[in-house]
């Protein structure tokens, strides 16, 4: 733990839990058919980077959408109750947050939680030296296995923007939600961003975009898996490829294999062989209808009390509590 004059920062994945989480999945992903990785992995140094570029990219709206929307929703927000302390999961830049917190007057905690040390860091100095009044944690975690929620004396909101839940299959969706729930007492609310299916050309550009920042993001994967594991994939035998998945209701990023190749792994003591035209899924992005979020939630014992959605119905914003 590191306390800096400003923010507490705790890191939960030291290297050998990251190496182990990182050398399982890869190990069990790459010997799948298909294959299939976390999109966990993305998000080193130059990912995180990308990755905020990418929110702002014109054909990516989920980010903007949800900006708009906070800006008229977030005093209701505040006012639903006396939030004291607000979880941020998965906050990466955290820059809709503070929207949250000009709002939220009642607040006097913040807790970032996010895999990216760079972007925790980035976010937790900003947000000390903004809101002096606020006691600021950060957290380096991976929330599908630890949600950071301590005690707290007083109501809190927990904040799962940016569609985030949708790169959860449907299955670790519903026990993510379940055991998320069971953690939250009465009094504690979901604030959770949605991305909304629209017309699959626009959903596809978002994942594809015009600049191949999506590609570049998509095939840094292979660095750092070549960083990490000392693997030795060439990013030119691979291409980027986002594909509508209608049975799944969702966006799958996938690597395309440009030719037949054996890829070491020197760090499994593997290799890995992959046909020309084999796609490798690296992520999944699903797409909610309304009624899907509310299921979903009802499902995990979450009742809606309110929902806030942006003029074009791209992207919407839940507020759930315990049933
Ligand atoms: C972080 N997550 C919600 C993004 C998404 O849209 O699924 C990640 C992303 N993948 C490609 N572009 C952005």
């Amino acid at each position: 733990m590191t306390t800096t004059q400003r923010y507490t920062f705790t890191d939960r994945l030291p290297a050998e839990h990251y190496r182990a989480a990182l050398t399982a999945d890869i190990s069990i992903g790459l010997a799948a058919t298909p294959k299939t990785t976390s999109p966990m992995w993305f998000y080193d140094a130059l990912g995180s980077k990308l990755y905020e570029e990418i929110t702002r990219l014109p054909e990516y709206t989920a980010h903007r959408s949800e900006e708009g929307i906070l800006a008229l929703c977030a005093d209701a927000v505040a006012e639903f109750a006396p939030w004291r302390e607000l979880v941020d999961l998965g906050s990466g830049a955290s820059e809709k947050t503070l929207l949250l917190l000009d709002s939220v007057e009642t607040l006097d905690s913040y807790v970032a939680l996010d895999v990216s040390a760079s972007a925790l860091h980035g976010a937790a100095s900003r947000i000390a030296g903004n809101y002096p009044h606020l006691d600021v944690t950060a957290l380096r975690t991976d929330f599908n296995q630890d949600l950071g929620l301590g005690d707290v004396a007083g109501e809190r909101l927990i904040y799962f923007s940016g569609s985030t839940i949708g790169n959860l299959r449907p299955r670790p969706r519903r026990r993510f939600l379940r055991r998320l729930r069971s953690q939250m007492r009465p009094g504690d609310a979901l604030l959770l961003g949605t991305d909304l299916t629209r017309a699959v050309p626009d959903m596809i550009a978002a994942y594809d975009d015009s600049q191949g920042l999506t590609a570049a993001w998509n095939l840094n994967l292979l660095a750092v898996l070549n960083r990490e594991l000392g693997s030795g994939f060439d990013p030119d035998a691979f291409a980027h490829q986002a594909v509508w998945d209608a049975s799944a209701q969702a966006i799958e990023m996938r690597l395309q294999s440009l030719v037949d190749q054996v890829v070491p792994i020197p760090a499994l003591d593997r290799e890995f062989h992959f046909v020309k035209g084999e796609e490798w899924t690296t992520e999944t992005s699903a797409k909610f209808s309304p009624d899907r979020v509310v299921a979903e939630l009802a499902a995990a014992g979450l009742g809606l009390r309110n929902w806030w959605t942006d003029a074009e119905r791209r992207f919407g914003l839940s507020l759930s509590t315990v049933m």
